[in-house]
């Protein structure tokens, strides 16, 4: 039983095949998949199969690439849409200072805004971090995220800043760039944090783990990066895929 914690199964990328690949997740061992919104667009795509697969879940939000023209009325909507049964946090939101695709002023705006959100719906969050660790950690310092938990997506700080991360209240989630060569830092971090702070995922249809590196990923592949956490911890695959599981439903709150 695995559950991918972050995937994008509405991406156009599925469009040929969603529906096959999708039904063929059971069979391989995937029992829960939460696909993560990065505009309202998408947030709304992820609704719509969660309603339509029992076992997929939706987070909503706007990724800072996105924020650009974002306004308090987007907010309002995303808080609408944060209403439906089946959506389970507020995401995928943060900074990303490697592709800077928007201001930092107003990805950090938006990124506290979002938080701001899921305070009030008492939901938890899921946090998009890339090279922008120092104002990614002084604004999560700034609220209690402790009351609502929530997830650093694609973990790639050091086992250092992992500690942090984990007295704030929050777990982290390993993916595909925890299996490729070289990666130490990655590698150290699945080994410093506890077990039952780990989630895993895919990032589909990016970041497909070795040795399918390169392809287009699914949900599938979060096997490969239980295989790899199992390997560094020196632990089963099966402790791994059980405990993951229940840490992935303890934070969405999935029953
Ligand atoms: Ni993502």
């Amino acid at each position: 039983m695995l559950f991918d914690s972050h995937a994008h199964l509405d991406d156009s990328k599925f469009d040929a095949d969603r529906e096959k690949v999708i039904l063929s997740m059971q069979e391989s061992g995937v029992s829960y998949i939460a696909n993560i919104g990065y505009d309202l667009e998408s947030s709304r795509r992820s609704i719509v199969l969660a309603k339509r697969y029992p076992f997929i879940y939706a987070v909503v939000g706007v990724h800072p690439h996105d924020v650009e023209n974002l306004t308090e009325a987007d907010i309002l909507e995303l808080k609408e849409l944060a209403k439906s049964d089946k959506v389970v946090a507020i995401g995928e939101i943060g900074l990303d200072y490697y592709y800077d695709n928007s201001p930092r002023d107003l990805q950090k705006k938006w990124f506290e805004r979002q938080i701001e959100l899921a305070l009030e719906l008492k939901l938890p969050i899921v946090i998009h971090n890339r090279d922008s660790n120092s104002d990614c950690m002084e604004i999560l310092r700034k609220y209690p995220v402790k009351k609502i938990g929530g997830i650093m997506h694609c973990y790639s700080g050091s086992a250092q800043m992992a500690k942090e991360v984990i007295d704030m209240g929050l777990c982290l989630s390993f993916a595909g760039p925890v299996t490729f060569k070289n990666n130490r830092r990655g590698v150290e971090a699945v080994a410093e944090v506890p077990l039952s702070k780990i989630l895993i995922e895919t990032d589909c249809p990016y970041l497909a783990p070795e040795p399918v590196r390169g392809t287009r990923n699914d949900s599938r592949n979060v096997k490969l990066v239980a295989e790899k956490v199992a390997e560094i911890k020196g632990i089963s695959f099966e402790e791994v895929a059980k405990v993951t599981t229940e840490n992935a439903k303890r934070v969405y709150r999935i029953k």
